[in-house]
């Protein structure tokens, strides 16, 4: 969406947009209010970048308004800061969200009035003081943040867009993945990095009856979102209504230097009847199943090849090539792990279940770790 005029007229634009488009979280009217109560540009930095390249307030301002108010991610930080994020190089590692994205994250979580919640990934603070308008006075909101320097911006941010707001986000700077306990309980836990797996801290901060909802991306395929609720005795029960794509928790990040090439020393070459496109563009339901038998590993999909890489040790890799008018196909495995054997053994795994599709699957957790199930949780496949 491109539009003109005033702040406000730019915003309206924006709410009726994706209104049309269904995006809003019912109730459609309160989240509209609430989309209306927070001006978005007011979390923006006068120059960040968009997938449509740099943005800056002051030299192109039609530019930055139509990316303030359209459903874009707006990258803030790259490298942890020591990247300059409107060059686009380096790793982004902060943004504001395509709002179409966090609202649907935040139909999931199901926000009420006087509800404690517990947000990790402060980021700019946008989402938190959409939080304080549809959960009111009543309720609480603490967002949690790694990155010190993000937090004083969100700190201004917030002072700058809502003076006087109540109630007022408190804003933590630390590790998200060991949740916040001084104000636990919370009601809901909203997580805006992706996660491994469902930190335990934040299944014992929830309520009994309360949600947690998060970016879920195991390193290899599709993030997905999931939607985790708690029960009495602390278990979470979960299932994955849809995909999305977040960066991840700053601990839970890939080893990122693996020396992986075809000619490097050392590798185990074997030969495979499975094309490795089958496995590299299988759907999210197969990613998840593979992520779960053959946990730790990190995809990177070329047009002609699947990398593997375990995410935690660069020294362990494989590649499948997929040349074309080819029946065998050759792979080059190195380091500890077979890890084209054993994400091809997960695959097939995936379709000897009958090709489940991602509604039928779901997550127990508990203090023993995770528990990936077929239709119901007595199921366990993983
Ligand atoms: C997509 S951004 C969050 C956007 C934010 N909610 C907003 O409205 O602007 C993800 C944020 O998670 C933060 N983050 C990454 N790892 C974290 C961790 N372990 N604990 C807390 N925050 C973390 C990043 O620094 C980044 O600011």
């Amino acid at each position: 969406m491109t539009s003109t005029g005033s702040a406000d007229e730019r915003l309206n634009a924006f709410i009726g947009d994706l209104t049309a488009k269904g995006f809003l979280p019912d109730p459609a009217d309160i989240w509209a209010k609430a989309l209306r109560a927070v001006p978005r540009h007011a979390f923006v930095p006068a120059r960040a970048w968009t997938a449509s390249g740099p943005i800056d307030r002051d030299e192109r301002p039609d530019e930055w308004w139509d990316a303030v108010y359209s459903d874009t991610p707006i990258i803030t930080q790259a490298d942890d800061g020591a990247s300059d994020p409107t060059t686009g190089r380096g790793e982004p590692t902060s943004s504001l969200s395509a709002l179409s994205g966090v609202l649907y994250n935040f139909g999931h979580l199901d926000l009420d009035q006087g509800h404690r919640v517990l947000e990790i990934g402060t980021g700019t603070g946008y989402s938190a003081a959409l939080t304080t308008q549809i959960i009111g006075e009543g309720g609480a909101v603490v967002s949690v943040e790694i990155d010190a320097e993000l937090t004083a911006v969100a700190e201004k941010n917030l002072a700058a867009a809502l003076p006087g707001l109540k109630p007022a986000p408190t804003l933590i700077v630390g590790d998200g993945t060991g949740g916040y306990p001084t104000d636990a309980p919370y009601d809901r836990v909203h997580a805006t990095c992706s996660v491994q797996s469902i930190p335990s801290a934040w299944l014992t901060q929830t309520r009994p009856g309360g949600r947690i909802v998060t970016p879920y991306g195991r390193w290899f395929g599709y993030g997905l979102v999931a939607q985790v609720d708690v029960l009495p005795d602390g278990t979470g029960v979960g299932r994955f209504p849809g995909t999305s794509g977040y960066m991840p928790l700053r601990s839970q990040r890939p080893a990122d230097d693996h020396p992986a090439e075809w000619d490097a020393p050392g590798a185990r070459v074997t030969r495979t009847v499975v094309n490795p496109r089958t496995i590299a563009y299988a759907p999210a339901s197969a990613d998840l199943v593979i992520t779960h038998l053959a946990p730790g590993i990190a995809a990177r999909r070329a047009d002609d090849s699947l990398w593997l890489l375990d995410g935690h040790d660069p020294g362990c890799w494989a590649i499948a090539v997929s040349a074309e008018h080819e029946d065998v196909f050759e792979v080059r495995q190195h380091g500890d792990r077979d890890l084209w054997d054993e994400v091809a053994d997960a695959y097939f795994r995936w379709q000897s279940l009958g090709r489940p599709v991602l509604d039928r699957l779901g997550l127990t957790v508990n203090e023993d770790g995770e528990r990936l199930w077929l239709d119901r949780p007595e199921n366990v496949i993983v």
